[in-house]
């Protein structure tokens, strides 16, 4: 074997199609989530013959194929353009009646929009729906920041099925109780993947992504059982990416463990580098938590309330989303009277630590 046999020329590169690591990639098929397809089609079927669907809440933690399966239930719905019209919204993107009027519109084809105001959009949006049947798909429903277009949907389209997608029910309560009971929301949890399942859908993608062989079945495993422990595909797809980034910036033909353990170290500051799509208030109390990190919920809400006004359950809901997002993690602690209290900590060092 020659001394430079190992190196990695500069014209050559492990990746063989880096697209299929790409987090809104859209593969072939979704395996493991075929019930949870199944249940949204139950819910669009009478729109295929002209009767009103029904409506569907679909939650669960970050990272678990809500959005992926429901777009491959809009794929499974062509050839049926002629009855039904579907709409997919990302209200993170989109989040208030006017810039998700617009987009709808634009999704329909209709170019008039200009200086047109949101009433004026929905009532053209009603009668270009109303001419078939329609499936409106809220993605990251929590980020809706006013509700109009959601009840003139519900009111003015006749035969529809609204589906709303979140890793937060929380945003349900700023709905009143007679819109929830027009809702009437089906329900559809996901559940983390398992170990199994995981290691199958890391699999199918990295033979995709990488030329043959190079990925090591050591390194590869270790990535796998760190992406189970964090239950989040989405997480395992950047570790893979990264992985073997770390090996071509060090010239290795092989991606090999100590590259996988690099890309597992890069983790937290991947996590933290996903805060710049937070809110407001949600930053603030990141860099709140940041300042203060290990401090406790009421000390961490005395800091912050010294110079913002935010009420104390906002302040707790923030927290909690921002936990669900691994941006934070909390510690149980007793208070000296004897009553339960939390510490926060930055960053999901913690939890990453337990594993
Ligand atoms: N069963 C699966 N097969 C192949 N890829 C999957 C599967 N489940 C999830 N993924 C991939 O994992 C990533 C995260 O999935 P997805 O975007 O659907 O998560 P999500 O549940 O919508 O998360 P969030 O609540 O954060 O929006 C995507 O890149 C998706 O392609
Ligand atoms: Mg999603």
């Amino acid at each position: 074997m020659g001394l430079f046999d190992n190196i990695l020329k500069d014209d050559e590169s492990l990746f063989l199609n880096p697209e299929h690591l790409d987090y809104d990639y859209q593969p072939k098929l979704i395996p493991f989530r075929e019930q949870e397809q199944q249940y949204m089609a139950t819910c669009i079927k009478p729109l295929l013959q002209n009767r009103n669907g029904k409506n569907l809440l679909i939650y669960g933690p970050p990272g678990i194929g809500k959005t992926v399966s429901s777009k491959q239930v809009i794929k499974e719905l062509e050839g049926y353009e002629d009855k039904i019209t579907p709409i997919y919204i990302n209200c993170w993107k989109k989040s208030t009646s006017h810039k998700i009027a617009v987009e709808v519109c634009s999704q329909l084809n209709y170019k008039w929009t200009h200086n047109k105001n949101t009433e004026e959009l929905l009532k053209q949006i009603a009668e270009i729906l109303n001419k078939k049947t329609a499936l409106l798909i809220l993605d990251e429903a929590d980020k809706i920041e006013d509700f109009s277009f959601m009840y003139s949907f519900l009111e003015d389209i006749y035969k529809k099925s609204l589906f709303l997608i979140t890793n937060n029910i929380d945003f349900l309560t700023k709905l009143d109780s007679r819109m929830l009971s027009r809702l009437s929301l089906s329900e559809l949890e996901f559940k983390p993947y398992n170990l199994n399942q995981t290691k199958d859908i890391l699999k199918t993608r990295k033979d995709y992504a990488f030329v043959k062989n190079v990925f090591e079945e050591e390194a590869f495993n270790t990535l796998v059982e760190k992406t189970y422990n964090l239950r989040d595909i989405r997480t395992g797809l950047y570790l893979l990416k990264e992985a073997g980034n770390i090996a071509e910036t060090k010239a290795s033909r092989k991606i090999i463990l100590e590259h996988a353990q690099q890309a597992i170290n890069n983790l937290k500051e991947y996590k933290i580098k996903n805060s710049s799509t937070l809110k407001e208030e949600e930053k603030l109390i990141l860099n709140t938590v940041k300042e203060n990190s290990g401090k406790t919920l009421k000390e961490i809400y005395n800091i912050l309330t010294k110079n913002n006004e935010i009420p104390y359950r906002t302040f707790t809901r923030k927290v909690k989303f921002l936990n669900n997002n691994n941006m934070i993690s909390s510690e149980e602690i007793m208070t000296e009277t004897g009553g339960k209290s939390f510490k926060l900590h930055y960053g999901s060092i913690k939890k990453l630590g337990e594993y």
